[in-house]
């Protein structure tokens, strides 16, 4: 038993149906669609309805996943929701989605790890596989950042979208799956006003005054986190990268976080990866958090981008401050 591989043997995503554009958003907020495309490249978003949670988007994006790995989902052992949207404190989204995909063996708990939730819950994933401890393990990446957007705030309205991606990951004594990876953290950075939701937890719990506040919303200084999301992906890359004794040649496609194309444009000048080998589609679905990763995985594979024996470099930033990157040999 133990340190086998850990193959990614099916992935699915799941955006909801409703299109938000910048021309919708000219109505609601002082924008333009020229100002959004071009600090920003998104063009357009989706938004869940009214009565959808984040674990409805994962449960459609595990049911995806589920059916191309050919699993039974009693098969699962292990469930990891990175989410910063969580349907609620408690129970855990993860739970919820346990019995949305009836995995009804399956351990499960979310993670918060901002954005950069998905890579973080890939490595999680990988420790209890080559532990030997579970053989399969579902990790979901679903949010609905809408629902916690100050829809009259432009810096930040026009950001943000709904979505969930997943992927599972079985033992293999192949030579594929997760090669090596990097986490890295910072809380000198968790300033809540840089990046984060101040109201409703234990520190400013939820009032009349909370709400009347708008502590509930995203908070965010964009410019900053511009420079320092930039300088986080490509240190997480490329000590990702070093991890496992490879560079950049070795590599197929980057996907990075898609939180704003000029910042996937400055992240490949600096680690200097062509801009063929990097997937982008923020322009159809803006900024998802830590689904935005899992969706481009999903999206790459069933467009073909990759197949059998691509590596695949995933690097993220987030909340915390958080970043990642991980190496997938598919
Ligand atoms: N429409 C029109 N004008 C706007 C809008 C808008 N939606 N938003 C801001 N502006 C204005 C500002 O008021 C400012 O006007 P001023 O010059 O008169 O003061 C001007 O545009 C420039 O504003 P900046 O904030 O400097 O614009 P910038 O070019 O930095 O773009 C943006 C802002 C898009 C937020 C960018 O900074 C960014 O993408 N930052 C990174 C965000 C990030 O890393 N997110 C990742 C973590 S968050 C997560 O993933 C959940």
């Amino acid at each position: 038993m133990g340190l086998c591989n850990s193959a990614i043997i099916g992935t699915g995503s799941y955006l909801p149906e409703k299109v938000l554009t910048n021309f919708d958003l000219e109505k609601i907020v002082d924008t333009s669609d020229e100002w959004i495309r071009r600090r920003t490249g998104m063009v357009e978003r989706r938004i869940a309805d009214k009565d959808i949670a984040s674990s409805d988007l994962g449960i459609q994006a595990s049911l995806r996943a589920i059916e191309m790995s050919g699993i039974d989902p009693m098969d699962i052992e292990l469930i990891i929701v990175p989410t910063v949207t969580p349907d609620m404190f408690f129970p855990s989204t993860a739970c919820f989605l346990q019995k949305g995909i009836k995995a009804a063996k399956a351990a499960a708990f979310d993670i918060s790890a901002g954005c950069s939730g998905f890579p973080y819950g890939l490595v999680i994933a990988d420790q209890f596989i080559k532990a030997g401890t579970y053989k399969t393990v579902l990790v979901v990446a679903a949010e609905t950042l809408t629902k916690i957007t100050d829809w009259t705030d432009r810096s930040t309205c026009v950001l943000f979208g709904d979505g969930a991606g997943a992927a599972i990951l079985q033992a293999t004594n192949e030579e594929k799956g997760i090669i090596s990876y990097y986490l890295g953290a910072d809380g000198n950075h968790s300033d809540y006003e840089l990046l984060g939701i101040p109201g409703g937890g234990s520190r400013n719990p939820s009032t009349h005054e909370t709400v009347d506040k708008g502590m509930h919303y995203i908070k965010m200084r964009g410019k900053e986190l511009f420079k320092l999301g930039v300088k986080a992906m490509a240190e997480a890359g490329m000590r990702a990268l070093k991890a496992g004794n490879l560079s950049l040649d070795d590599i197929d496609l980057c996907i990075p976080h898609q939180a704003n194309k000029r910042m996937i444009d400055a992240i490949g000048e600096l680690m200097g990866v062509p801009e063929e080998k990097m997937f982008v589609n923020v322009e159809k679905y803006g900024n998802t958090s830590s689904a935005t990763m899992a969706v481009a995985l999903d999206e790459a594979i069933r467009e073909g981008k990759v197949g059998p024996g691509s590596m695949v470099l995933i690097i993220a930033f987030g909340s915390g401050l958080t970043w990642a990157g991980v190496v997938i040999k598919l």
